[in-house]
């Protein structure tokens, strides 16, 4: 039997940066997780591949239909989908690699396989292998939830996971659920020449996120060839000779393919909780305090499987806090300043509430929104479509909440996150100098509308 100080099960974002930040603060760590290639979802068939796909796509799609608005003639544009697969996963590897070195880098115990309790601190991970610690740490994660009426088959009615890998262009690409993970997919496959009907059971899509960007990414992804069908419930779904039969509200329609994408479920399946008397909520999710602690002592539980914002960001930055509160530091988590990015071509980014969100918390508030439009970079890009929203406290000018969508809208969000730990007031962001031109200038103006001072507006 190995024993450490401490074990981490997962090596996703949570887990991998936790074993990281223990064994810096001098720990014995051992990391165990089922997949040989570390980096959890986020890195084999999450955030990495996704944005390597939607990179390429977005460069193929620009090639066909923006260079020539730059005087650049492109006559024969070929797609050759193995190679642009071959690209994604050569740098999904080159990344999982890199964790692997980080671990030995560490000394890192890395051990494969599926960790399960046996007592609170011991855990099986095969017949003959038994590992022991005071400090256990369940960053499991998440796994796409399955819907009745659509159940996976993996073939024709899909998970992200196989829609990262179709190793042909669906002709008919039905996606359910108008979420996160719907409109990056949605984008990649239509760009690339998939006639895609995303349906969406709320009224609206991106529903945790501001309604004006989600309307803006609906318009702009519609006019790229997106069709939308919001409000419609999904009825049945039958797959006949390779394809699959759908029928939705009104509609009755066949599809080459269709990606099921209305969230992801905790992950806690085959640990032995029951072992260590630790139960999940109605979600499923595993119930922590405000330290991360389970309901036994000395196991802890982060990211993913703890609900919340399911985003690699957030579980890393818990992490970190786990261990540093293991170390017996005082780890800590903002959750007002976690940003959230939806990949999309523009980008949707937002960091901190919703004006709805803070007149729900009886906040008065002033809000301020300026256009890419009428900003210099943009034009000269050719990228003028949205805009940066900022809701500012009305009495204190605390800058509350910041809502962008637009190209590099994940980079400008930054700023505003920074701003939102630094409790900054719309004012400072306002006074803050900008290089021009650059696209963050928009976010100064929309700061400065809320003193009523926009310059170029
Ligand atoms: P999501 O929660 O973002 O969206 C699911 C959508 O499906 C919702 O709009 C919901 O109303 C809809 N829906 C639910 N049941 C439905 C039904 N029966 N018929 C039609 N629509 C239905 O979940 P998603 O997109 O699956 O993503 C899962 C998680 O992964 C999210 O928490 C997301 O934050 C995370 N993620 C984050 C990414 C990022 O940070 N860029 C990228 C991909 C995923």
């Amino acid at each position: 039997m190995s024993s450490f100080d401490l074990i981490v099960i997962g090596a996703g974002p949570g887990g991998y940066v936790c074993a990281i930040r223990a064994a810096q603060l001098g720990l014995k760590v051992c990391c165990i997780d089922s997949r040989t290639a570390l980096g959890g979802t986020c890195l084999n068939v999450g955030c990495i591949p996704s944005k390597a796909l939607l990179e390429s796509s977005h460069l193929y799609h620009l090639a066909q239909t923006g260079f020539a608005s730059h005087g650049i003639a492109c006559n024969s544009i070929k797609l050759d989908l193995t190679r642009m697969l071959r690209r994604k996963d050569a740098v999904v590897q080159k990344l999982t690699e890199g964790i692997a070195s980080l671990m030995r880098k560490n000394n890192i115990a890395v051990v494969t396989g599926h960790a399960s309790f046996v007592a609170p601190h011991k855990l099986q991970v095969a017949a003959q292998q038994e590992l022991t610690a005071p400090h256990i740490v369940i960053a499991t994660g998440s796994a796409p939830l399955a819907i009745d009426r659509a159940a996976f088959d993996g073939k024709h009615i899909v998970s992200s996971t196989e829609a990262l890998a179709f190793t042909a262009v669906p002709s008919s690409l039905a996606v359910i659920g108008g979420g996160v993970i719907g409109l990056e997919m949605a984008s990649v496959w239509s760009r690339l020449g998939s006639a895609v009907t995303i349906i969406e059971a709320q009224p609206r899509l991106l529903s945790d996120m501001d309604a004006d960007c989600a309307k803006t990414i609906g318009t702009v992804m519609q006019k790229q060839g997106v069709k939308f069908h919001l409000n419609t419930s999904l009825n049945a779904a039958t797959v006949k000779k390779n394809r699959v039969e759908l029928t939705y509200g009104e509609h009755t329609q066949t599809f080459s393919k269709v990606l099921v994408a209305i969230g992801r479920k905790a992950y806690t399946e085959g640990l032995g909780l029951d072992n260590i008397d630790v139960s999940c909520n109605a979600r499923g999710e595993i119930e922590v305090d405000t330290r991360w602690c389970t309901a036994a002592e000395g196991v802890y539980a982060i990211g993913d499987v703890i609900g919340g914002a399911m985003l690699a960001h957030k579980a890393e930055e818990e992490g970190i806090a786990v261990a540093e509160n293991i170390a017996g530091h005082a780890g800590h988590v903002n959750y007002s300043a976690v940003p959230a990015v939806v990949y999309t071509f523009p980008e949707v980014a937002a960091v901190g509430m919703t004006a709805e969100q803070a007149k729900a918390q009886g906040l008065q508030i002033k809000e301020s929104r300026f256009p890419f439009s009428a900003n210099g970079r943009a034009l000269a890009a050719g990228n003028s479509e949205g805009f940066v929203k900022i809701i500012a406290d009305a009495a204190h000018d605390e800058l509350l909440g910041a809502h962008i969508v637009g190209a590099q809208a994940s980079e400008l969000i930054a700023e505003l996150a920074l701003a939102r730990e630094y409790r900054a007031s719309a004012e400072d962001v306002a006074r803050t100098v900008h290089a021009h031109p650059t696209l963050a200038e928009v976010t100064k103006e929309a700061a400065l509308g809320i003193a009523g001072r926009m310059v170029h507006r």
